[in-house]
C-alpha cells in the first residue's frame, strides 16, 4: 500500500526508532508499502519513520531509471565501518524542492538483517553508500538538513518558513 509521506517540519521524522525484534508479518508488510512508495514517489530511499513508523526498518534502491530494480529491505541496519569523504547533492521525500551538497563517508560497510532474518552485510560506496548513510539517519531523527553549516541551515528554515505561509 502506498502510505502518506511526512515533510519537514513535522515531529515525527525527528524522533528516534526502536529495533525491531521480531520480524512479524506486520514488519514485511511494512517493508512492501515502504518499497511500494519509495518506487511511487519516486525515490531511491525510504526509511519508516518517514510514513509515521518508528521501527529501524529501510528500504533503498539506487539502481538507475534503465536498470532492472534492486531493491535492498535493510532491518536494524547498522554502520561498521566507514571512511573517504564525500561531499554530494542530497535531497529526501521528507523535505521536497530543496536540495543541497551534505558532507558523508564516500564508502561504509553496513549490516542488517533482511526479511528472512539473515545477517547481511553491504560493502557501500557512492551512490549507494550515501543512501545508507541519509536513510540510516532518519532512523536517529536526522535530516539531511541538519548537516548542514548553520549559515546554509537558516537559509533552509528561512525558505521553509516562507514556502508554509504562503501554502496557507
Ligand atoms: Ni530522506
Amino acid at each position: 500500500m502506498i502510505r502518506t509521506i511526512l515533510t519537514y517540519p513535522n515531529p515525527e521524522l525527528k524522533k528516534k526508532s526502536l529495533p525491531v525484534t521480531i520480524i512479524s508479518a506486520s514488519v514485511r508488510e511494512l517493508a512492501r508499502d515502504l518499497a511500494e512508495t519509495m518506487y511511487d514517489a519516486p525515490g531511491i530511499g525510504l526509511a519508516a519513520p518517514q510514513i509515521g513508523v518508528h521501527q529501524r526498518v529501510i528500504v533503498i534502491d539506487v539502481s538507475g531509471k534503465n536498470e532492472p530494480p534492486d531493491l535492498i529491505v535493510a532491518i536494524n541496519p547498522v554502520i561498521i565501518h566507514s571512511d573517504g569523504d564525500s561531499f554530494e547533492e542530497e535531497g529526501c521525500l521528507s523535505v521536497p524542492s530543496y536540495a543541497a551538497n551534505v558532507k558523508r563517508h564516500a564508502g561504509v560497510i553496513v549490516k542488517a538483517l533482511d526479511l528472512e532474518g539473515n545477517e547481511r552485510t553491504w560493502n557501500a560506496e557512492d551512490l549507494l553508500a550515501i543512501a545508507f548513510q541519509h536513510e540510516i539517519d532518519h532512523l536517529d531523527g536526522i535530516l539531511f538538513v541538519d548537516h548542514l553549516s548553520p549559515l546554509k541551515r537558516e537559509l533552509f528554515q528561512r525558505k521553509a518558513r516562507k514556502a508554509a505561509e504562503e501554502k496557507r
